[in-house]
């Protein structure tokens, strides 16, 4: 799409700047307040059977949290991920990559994960594709992506507002849905979709199921705001930066997505990321049907420090769930979604 080597450098470095400074954080309400977790005072069980672990895209994990796409393919990228990828095996949490763009031009890019693979071998791994990057190659070539992770997943993540934002030239998302279709018939692994944080609305959802989408990752919004993100990156004068206060609440959150998709989850596999900051969202999102919940911020904050912080992270997250589904009186992930524990409140 005509980026130099030095444009898409400074382009990844400046996310993960601007990803770590607050006012990239949505100022909206992210919505984990409007639902509460009925409070068990009698959990007729011992703390020490709940259980966190799901089954995955037919994979076992110790925990339904999952890395959120966010980096690869520049400078600072490879200690950045190493500390991911240590962490999320430790924690036997699943992973998915940032975009593989790059990997699509610069067969080298690819070296990056196979040092990763090789430092940690049983790191089970989802791959990362922009909507543009698939309408504008071969699904081969985007195949092959997977091949190289050896993923057992494909994200396709959908973006117009972040496209906008960054001052692409080119943003033309006609024949998505058919791309999509044609992913899905001929992907060896599961394609998987999601947004950046602005959510995926039940319709959408319902399209994508149908033409054998495995799973559906709302990516709601009341997180990082990859608009703000954006239109900081551009000059205070530009129009992208002028224009970019009115779209502050734009989207719809993570728990607005879940709610509207009730008569979904238990036949799909709908997943929740966007604005989660602690295991207590975490609950919430199972407890409303989601079978899997990524984290993606809160997670670069800490990998750009050390290993040691990321895993801390990551224990925190698993514990805090254990405790809310102890307090609610659920043993097992799969339990959310035969007892209902939650409740709305006006917040
Ligand atoms: C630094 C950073 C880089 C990201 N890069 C990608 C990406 O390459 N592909 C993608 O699908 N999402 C990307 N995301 C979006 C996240 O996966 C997630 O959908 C979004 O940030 C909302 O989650 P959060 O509120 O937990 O940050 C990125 C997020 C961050 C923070």
């Amino acid at each position: 799409m005509g980026t130099s080597f030095t444009d898409f450098e400074n382009r990844k470095k400046d996310h993960i700047r601007l990803a770590l400074d607050e006012s990239t954080q949505s100022l909206v309400n992210s919505g984990f307040s409007k639902i509460k977790l009925n409070h068990q005072a009698l959990p007729e069980f011992n703390f020490s059977d709940v259980s966190l672990k799901v089954k995955l895209l037919g994979h076992d994990f110790s925990s339904p949290h999952f890395v959120s796409s966010m980096t690869a393919g520049h400078e600072n990228s490879f200690g950045i991920n190493l500390n991911l990828a240590k962490s999320a095996s430790q924690s036997q949490w699943l992973m998915a990559v940032g975009s593989q763009r790059r990997e699509l031009t610069d067969t080298k890019a690819g070296e990056e994960w196979k040092k990763i693979k090789s430092e940690v071998p049983d790191l089970k791994l989802v791959s990362n594709i922009g909507i543009l990057e698939l309408l504008s190659h071969t699904t081969a070539e985007v195949i092959k992506l997977t091949e190289n992770l050896g993923a057992i997943g494909l994200f396709v993540h959908l973006n117009p507002l972040q496209e906008l934002f960054q001052n692409n030239p080119d943003v033309n998302f006609a024949g998505a849905l058919k791309a999509i279709e044609s992913l899905v018939k001929q992907s060896p692994v599961p394609v998987l979709v999601k947004e950046v944080g602005f959510g995926i609305n039940k319709d959408l959802a319902s399209k994508l199921f149908e033409m054998g989408v495995k799973v559906v990752d709302v990516s709601g919004n009341g997180g990082t705001h990859w608009g703000q993100l954006e239109a900081l990156r551009q000059s205070k004068d530009s129009l992208i930066f002028k224009s970019s206060d009115a779209f502050y609440d734009w989207g719809l959150s993570c728990i607005d997505c879940l709610l509207s998709m009730q008569d979904q989850t238990l036949f799909h596999q709908v997943w929740a990321s966007g604005g989660v900051r602690n295991g207590v969202d975490s609950a919430k999102c199972l407890a409303l049907g989601a079978r899997a919940v990524g984290i993606a911020q809160p997670l670069m904050k800490a990998a750009v420090e050390s290993q040691e912080h990321t895993l801390q992270v990551m224990q925190q997250f698993d514990y805090q769930l254990k405790v809310a589904m102890f307090c609610s009186g659920v043993k097992k992930c799969e339990d959310f979604l035969h007892q209902k524990v939650w409740y709305g409140t006006n917040n």
